[in-house]
């Protein structure tokens, strides 16, 4: 007769109260876009929702957050034109051909953005090549646009990007850093990684945007 462990059954028990079942059993289901996700923490004001497109530089967030902003008549907030427009930089890092952010002047200015969207009944899609800096309470979903290396190459190859910029993001994209970064921000389900490598993957993208936009209003405003 088999005889029953019970030290193990009690650290099973203990750890089943401090975790919960589904963390422990790493049960937990993966929502589809389709699938409208459970409303951002401070959501209950919008009436619209808030979508982060996020990427390496050159992966097509801009060309993919004005189509979204257009089909759907939100507005547009492209991070990297609001800096440079409001000098929201504390200077410049040469060796990268870069900005140095200034973060705080940057969020506050965001916020009111936000602010005054939502009190319009505008939903805002921002596209920024970072994404840990915002509050996780702005987005209720978090789109990440990746490309082919030959692809994303060719890209920034078009753009005049010195070998150094060019090695930087490329690498960035092969070690998947904005997508670890967005997993480690944001809410497992308002996450999705999506292929930008072609128009078609672009339409589709946005098309999927749109849906899932159509269905977050039917279930949260
Ligand atoms: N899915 C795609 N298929 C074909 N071309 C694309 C796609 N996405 C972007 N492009 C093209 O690639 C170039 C870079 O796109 P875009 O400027 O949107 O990138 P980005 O992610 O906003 O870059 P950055 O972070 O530097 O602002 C543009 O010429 C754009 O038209
Ligand atoms: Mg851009």
């Amino acid at each position: 007769m088999q005889t029953v462990d019970w030290t193990s059954v009690l650290v099973w028990l203990l750890l089943r109260l401090l975790f919960g079942l589904g963390s422990l059993l790493n049960i937990q289901s993966k929502p589809t876009m389709s699938e409208a996700p459970p409303a951002a923490a401070d959501q209950t004001e919008r009436t619209r929702p808030n979508i982060l497109i996020t990427g390496t530089p050159g992966v097509g967030k801009t060309a993919t957050a004005s189509l979204v902003a257009e089909r759907l008549g939100f507005q547009h907030l492209c991070v990297g034109d609001l800096v440079k427009q409001n000098k929201f930089y504390e200077g410049k890092d040469e060796k990268f051909d870069s900005v140095i952010l200034d973060e705080d002047r940057l969020l506050d200015h965001m916020e009111q953005m936000l602010a005054d969207a939502a009190d319009e009944e505008r939903g805002v899609v921002v596209d920024y090549h970072g994404c840990d800096l915002f509050p996780e309470r702005w987005f209720d979903l978090v789109l990440v646009l990746r490309a082919k290396t030959d692809v994303l190459y060719d890209r920034l190859v078009e753009r005049g990007y010195s070998e150094t910029k060019r090695s930087e993001n490329m690498e960035c994209e092969i070690m998947q850093i904005v997508l670890d970064e967005a997993r480690a921000s944001y809410a497992e389900e308002i996450v999705h990684e999506v292929q930008s490598n072609t128009l078609e993957d672009m339409e589709g993208n946005v098309t999927r945007v749109e849906q899932w936009v159509q269905q977050w209003i039917k279930d949260n405003a």
